[in-house]
């Protein structure tokens, strides 16, 4: 692939990422049995996530998809957070799962539950396939966690910079100069 060429160095292959994904849909699988589960991804980053998750959880789960933005720093009050898709489905009584690419200050995901919960789902949760503790400005609990990693920039498998790499098959490190423009 010529974007390797930006690629400084690769931390998860695609036969990494395979075996993290069966391993947390058995999870989901186990723990979701005879509920009315619906999956959520968050758009863009979440969409190879769930695509791949989904195909791992072997019950008859609903999905859906929504687009946020939130608004500026870690200060804001619970549930600011600015609609830009929201979801089709009502989530009255359902137990949402909200699929993640990655779990980073936490600002977006903490405004967006406290949102959510006012739509009084049975209950509501998070699998985010990364997080960077370090990184966290607002307490956020996810239920699943693919991988904790230290805070480097990552790309790759519905990750971006600028919008790019998102279709990357594995999750790499860029090049400094690609950021250097
Ligand atoms: P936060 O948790 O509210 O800070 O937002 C997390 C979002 O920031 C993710 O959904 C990504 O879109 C983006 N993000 C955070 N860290 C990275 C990274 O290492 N690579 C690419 N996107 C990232
Ligand atoms: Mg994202």
């Amino acid at each position: 692939m010529f974007y390797d060429n930006d690629i400084k160095e690769v931390l998860f292959t695609e036969e990494q990422l395979k075996g993290k994904m069966a391993e947390l849909g058995a999870s989901i699988t186990k723990d979701y049995a005879g509920k009315d589960l619906l999956l959520v991804s968050i758009l863009k980053g979440s969409v190879i996530v769930m695509a791949d998750l989904m195909r791992e959880v072997d019950l008859p789960a609903q999905i859906d998809f929504m687009n946020v933005s939130s608004y500026g720093a870690g200060t804001e009050t619970k549930g600011s957070v600015k609609i830009l898709k929201d979801l089709d489905v009502d989530i009255k009584g359902k137990d949402v799962l909200i699929v993640e690419d990655i779990l980073d200050s936490g600002v977006t995901l903490h405004n967006l539950i406290g949102m959510l919960e006012q739509r009084q789902p049975a209950s509501i949760e998070i699998c985010t396939l990364f997080s960077k503790p370090a990184r966290r400005k607002v307490e956020v609990e996810a239920k699943y966690i693919g991988y904790e990693i230290p805070d480097a920039f990552i790309v790759g498998y519905g990750l971006d910079y600028a919008e790019k790499y998102r279709n990357l098959p594995y999750v790499g490190v860029l090049k400094e100069e690609v950021y250097g423009g």
